[in-house]
């Protein structure tokens, strides 16, 4: 049943926020502004820029307006591409040392600006402090492993004298940076779904335009601020442009871009992709991400899981592609499990991101939370339990279980991004990984199971990108291969995998060469 890029495109969701009591906490966004509101550029052609500040990025606990920024229209993305397409050669051109040094000189100084980083994340998406932190720690690790790959792209020798017809050939395959690279990155993981565009453009040596999420653009501006002062990086080859829906349009259909990188919901991706022309396009999207239980060593086992869960289910109020939506419980096991899960979700801290105990922040707009309560409401309607949460205050929602949920239901069948997690019980493995299958989604999934049979059988059926044995689907590892199949996506992040498609192989036959 999955859907064309047009149904997608039929059934994208509104994108005002619904009305809000004034007194709610966190406010929807007003027009008041923070007392140390911040003015940001954008970076165009490698250069700071700030022509207007017309985009106001919200403060999403307070609703009060945090950060200015300059805004790009289409001649300025236009001007940008220009600029990019002229700076390829020349990056292109870098030796491996070269791009290495640039890809470190971001590290040091993501190092240097961790706080800075981390409190501007907390700000501009409302992720709590803990998770901000979490996130610039992955930032780092991303360069990092990009400075290493970036003198590790290997080619391929291979005998070419197959048959008697072709004796004397052999071949060398190597990858050449493929060209300008259109960007669009999502508002969850401000710096580090931005990094996993640009530290493999930067790895292989080509140049981009990047496009952050509106509502989250201070985290990439940053990053380009710091790549402003890089060494060696020639004078055009990036530019980060938060920008209007208008000039948007440009980084899909603009035949200069040879490859689009988009990361975001399936609504926008898909219709996308159908209006890219010849460009390569790699879709990150959506997904409910299920987790199973099989078994257990020793009863204490369980406490591990009910934590992982916890996190993998609330963490940045659920707020990601791989977040645990839907836990299958083998039948043994789930009245124990459900009952501490229960037991300590009813405990999270909800509130201000800032708070260092704080677990549940905002969600990223007040329509977001409402959106939720309604996905609620309706499952409890059609016979869903209702085990824990499910109030809203503003753009706060609980940490909320729902058991038993009707497989029609929006809270199990489509993407939640929020805090919600729907539980159920099995018998047979088997028919657990099936009803996993039976979504229109596959990111990832996961499985606790100690029975490497059982473990080798999820990773040859389920239908999924990535399945995480002995913990949840939430993990990512930012080496690893990372990208869905289904209405998830299409194609592999994951620093190589993203540098492999920045790259266009060419090979070189050669006949009898060296034989005389
Ligand atoms: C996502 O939301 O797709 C990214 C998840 C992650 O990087 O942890």
């Amino acid at each position: 049943n999955l859907k064309t890029p047009e149904e997608y495109l039929a059934t994208a969701p509104p994108i005002s926020a619904s009305a809000e009591p004034a007194d709610a906490k966190p406010r929807a966004f007003t027009e008041e502004e923070d007392p140390n509101c911040q003015e940001y550029p954008f970076y165009i052609g490698n250069r700071p820029e700030k022509p207007n500040t017309d985009l106001k990025v919200a403060d999403k606990y307070t609703g009060k307006i945090a950060y200015r920024v300059a805004l790009a229209h289409v001649n300025d993305i236009e001007r940008a591409i220009e600029l990019a397409v002229q700076a390829f050669p020349k990056i292109a051109a870098l030796s491996s040392w070269q791009r290495k040094e640039i890809l470190e000189h971001c590290v040091n100084a993501f190092k240097a600006r961790f706080d800075d980083l981390a409190r501007a994340l907390c700000i501009e998406a409302g992720k709590p402090i803990k998770d901000s932190r979490g996130e610039v720690t992955r930032l780092i690790d991303t360069f990092t492993i990009a400075a290493e790959e970036s003198t590790r792209i290997y080619g391929e020798w291979a005998p070419m004298d197959i048959a008697k017809r072709t004796d004397g050939f052999m071949s060398i395959t190597k990858g050449f940076p493929i060209g300008p690279i259109s960007m669009i990155s999502p508002f969850n993981f401000p710096l580090n779904l931005a990094a996993h565009k640009i530290a493999p453009a930067l790895a292989v040596g080509c140049p981009f335009v990047l496009k952050p999420a509106s509502r989250t653009p201070i985290g990439a501006l940053i990053i380009g601020e710091i790549l402003s002062n890089a060494p060696h990086l020639p004078e055009g080859s990036f530019s980060i442009l938060p920008c209007s829906r208008d000039g948007a349009d440009l980084f899909t259909v603009d035949e200069r871009f040879k490859v689009l990188s988009f990361t975001g919901s399936p609504s926008v991706g898909w219709p996308m992709k159908a209006r890219a022309g010849k460009k390569r396009v790699v879709l990150e999207l959506g997904g409910n991400a299920a987790c199973i239980v099989e078994d257990v060593r020793k009863p204490e086992d369980i406490d591990v899981i009910v934590e992982k869960v916890i996190h993998g289910a609330f963490y940045q109020s659920g707020q990601s592609c791989i977040s645990v939506q839907r836990l299958l419980v083998r039948q043994d096991l789930y009245e124990g499990l459900k009952e501490k899960l229960v037991a300590k979700v009813s405990c999270l801290k909800k509130g201000d991101p800032h708070d260092e105990d704080t677990f549940i922040g905002p969600l990223i707009a007040v329509s977001e939370a409402g959106r939720i309560q309604q996905w609620v409401d309706e499952a409890v309607s059609a016979g869903a339990n209702l085990l824990c949460g499910g109030q809203r205050d503003g753009a706060l929602y609980d940490a909320t279980i729902l058991e038993n949920v009707p497989g029609n239901c929006s809270a199990y069948n489509d993407e939640a991004f929020g805090p919600l997690l729907c539980i159920e019980s099995y018998t047979h493995f088997k028919g657990a990984v099936a009803r996993v299958n039976d979504s229109v989604f596959g990111l990832q999934a996961g499985v606790f199971t100690h029975d490497m049979d059982k473990a080798f059988y999820a990773f040859e059926q389920l239908e999924v990108g990535g399945v995480v044995i002995g913990n949840v689907p939430s993990i990512r590892v930012d080496a690893q291969s990372y990208g869905g199949v289904k209405d998830s996506g299409f194609g592999r992040e994951g620093v190589r995998y993203a540098m492999k498609d920045y790259m266009e192989e060419r090979v070189m036959m050669m006949v009898n060469v060296g034989k005389e």
